[in-house]
């Protein structure tokens, strides 16, 4: 008996030393780079920064005080500056996808094109998705999104519009959540898209399925999982696979899940539907008919809180900033009357109005709408920033700081001020361009698939709106609620919308 405590004593004590010598390595492989003391002993560190809701600050901060490379885990560092991000992130670099990247299997048994790890695969994978989301193949690609726009419009009108004050009715009181009436435009949108049917949220004005409340609930904490590959083998290892809830019969992801199934069983077999859609593009381009289900699933998650956070913050400094208002207003005012504007405004147009394309990229770098990690890894030794990163290091980067870089956008950076897109010379414009278009990623393999469809979309959907409306905060100093999960779950960004007296028709 006490033969057996003996031993049982000796292999806790060994077994914590063990561990506590994987941890004296670990810290000290990366004990050169700079960062947060807690970061180069543990991982609860970052974790905890994901749950806060707060990660785009941390990093930020993270950067201003311990340089543009920073350690922020025991084999994580971030990096701010945006060249380096676009040389690991290019067409010829060296680094691959971190694990991390496995973390987001929807399905926790199966990859898509966002978690594969194999360059290979994924290579093969995306020459069968681009043509698809390119538009390339896919008819009527801006009149789903007009149908959409159109669907957004009249919800708002029908529903929302407040009356002038003068009327004193109560009506003049009337107010809107237009957080969430934007991600019900982009969730049909990429639905209509993906599905060939939207799914009907501007219709219904509800949260279908629960498919937002279970989403905002879980997405969170699967991104603080990701961080830790341990984690990660433990929810997707196929002998604990009993005892997980199957995704499928989940309320509102299975829904989407099981909408994707129906969709794609169409496309398939001895009777398949044959469409010039982005599905009928994917089937045409020989994607297996498993994976054009979880294609169909990744479109969504991937395509509405990103776009749809985009709309929404590129909004509110529209509203906050008066001078921005006015300017684009005009603007879109005197292209309508000019006749440059159809109803609604194509893409072809849009492009041709230079302060509405300035208010949309500095838009985008006032908020990259998507904040995961996005860590890569080098199969060799490399240097940062001037710092030596060990091979199998997880670069993170942080959009904020590459969103702030003084040498790029000006003293000013913090200020959301359009104008600095205007009348500059092709090389600086150029600079700020490829900055801002980190926010889609990088280079040909890790960049947005579907970054055409989020910019038809950003096309037109402030014209279309400030062109009829007018929008005031209810509260300006409470403007909406925000919480950063690698996307942003955002609400109760209160506005009453009125009919502008003035508006041009065209
Ligand atoms: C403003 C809106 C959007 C932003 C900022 C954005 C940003 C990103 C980023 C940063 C990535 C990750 C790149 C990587 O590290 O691998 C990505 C990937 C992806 N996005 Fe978007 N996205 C947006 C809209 C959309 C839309 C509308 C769709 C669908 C129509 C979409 C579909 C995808 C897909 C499928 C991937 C995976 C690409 C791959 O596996 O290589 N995104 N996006
Ligand atoms: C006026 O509007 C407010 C806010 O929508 C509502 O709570 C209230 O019940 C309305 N009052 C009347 C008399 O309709
Ligand atoms: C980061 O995101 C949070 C939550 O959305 C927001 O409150 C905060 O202002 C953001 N940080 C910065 C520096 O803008």
């Amino acid at each position: 008996m006490a033969l057996i405590l003996v031993a049982a004593a000796v292999a806790a004590v060994l077994a914590a030393v063990y561990s506590l010598l994987g941890r004296i390595a670990s810290y000290r492989r990366l004990a050169h780079i700079p960062g947060p003391r807690w970061a180069a002993w543990t991982d609860l560190w970052l974790v905890r920064g994901q749950l806060s809701g707060q990660l785009n600050f941390t990093l930020q901060a993270v950067n201003e005080k311990y340089g543009n490379l920073a350690r922020i885990g025991r084999n994580w560092v971030v990096c701010g500056d945006p060249e380096e991000l676009r040389r690991i992130w290019g067409v010829r670099s060296n680094y691959k996808r971190a694990y991390w990247y496995r973390g987001l299997r929807v399905d926790p048994y199966r990859d898509s094109t966002f978690s594969t790890l194999d360059d290979a695969v994924h290579d093969e994978l995306r020459a069968k998705l681009l043509p698809g989301y390119g538009g390339k193949d896919v008819d009527g690609l801006h009149e789903i999104i007009d149908t959409q726009v159109a669907g957004f419009i009249k919800l708002l009108e029908s529903k929302y519009l407040a009356e002038e004050p003068s009327k004193k009715s109560n009506a003049s009181y009337r107010t809107v959540d237009l957080a969430r009436k934007v991600q019900f435009f982009t969730l049909d949108v990429i639905s209509a898209l993906a599905f060939g049917n939207a799914f009907g949220y501007l219709e219904a004005d509800a949260d279908k399925f629960g498919y937002i409340r279970t989403t905002e609930s879980t997405v969170p904490i699967l991104m603080s999982t990701a961080i830790m590959p341990w984690i990660v083998n433990l929810l997707q290892s196929p002998y604990l696979r009993p005892f997980m809830p199957n995704v499928r019969g989940m309320v509102g992801i299975g829904t989407v899940m099981n909408l994707a199934k129906e969709a794609v069983d169409a496309r398939y077999g001895d009777q398949a539907i044959v469409k010039r859609d982005i599905l009928g593009s994917f089937v045409a381009h020989g994607l297996a008919r498993d994976d054009a289900e979880g294609e169909a699933v990744v479109q969504i998650i991937a395509g509405s809180d990103t776009s749809a956070t985009a709309i929404r913050s590129t909004l509110l400094y529209i509203i906050t900033n008066p001078h921005v208002y006015v300017r684009l207003q005009r603007e879109i005012d005197e292209g309508v009357r000019a006749g440059r504007i159809s109803s609604p405004i194509t893409d072809t147009e849009a492009r041709n109005f230079p302060y509405l394309q300035a208010v949309i990229r500095e838009g985008l770098r006032m908020w990259p709408p998507a904040t995961g990690l996005l860590p890569k890894v080098s199969k060799t030794d490399d240097v940062i920033c001037g710092h030596r990163i060990p091979a199998g290091t997880s670069v993170a980067w942080a959009p904020w700081t590459v969103m702030r870089n003084k040498e790029i956008f000006g003293d000013d950076c913090a200020l959301f001020r359009p104008e600095r897109w205007m009348d500059i010379s092709a090389e600086h414009f150029r600079a700020m361009d490829q900055t801002v278009m980190l926010d889609f990623g990088g280079g040909s393999r890790y960049e947005c698939l579907g970054k055409n469809i989020a910019m038809i979309e950003l096309n037109k959907v402030y014209v279309e709106l400030l062109r009829r409306f007018d929008i005031v905060l209810v509260d300006p100093a409470h403007p909406w609620k925000s919480f950063n999960a690698a996307f942003f779950i955002q609400s109760d960004m209160n506005v009453r919308i009125t009919r502008r007296e003035e508006a041009v028709k065209a």
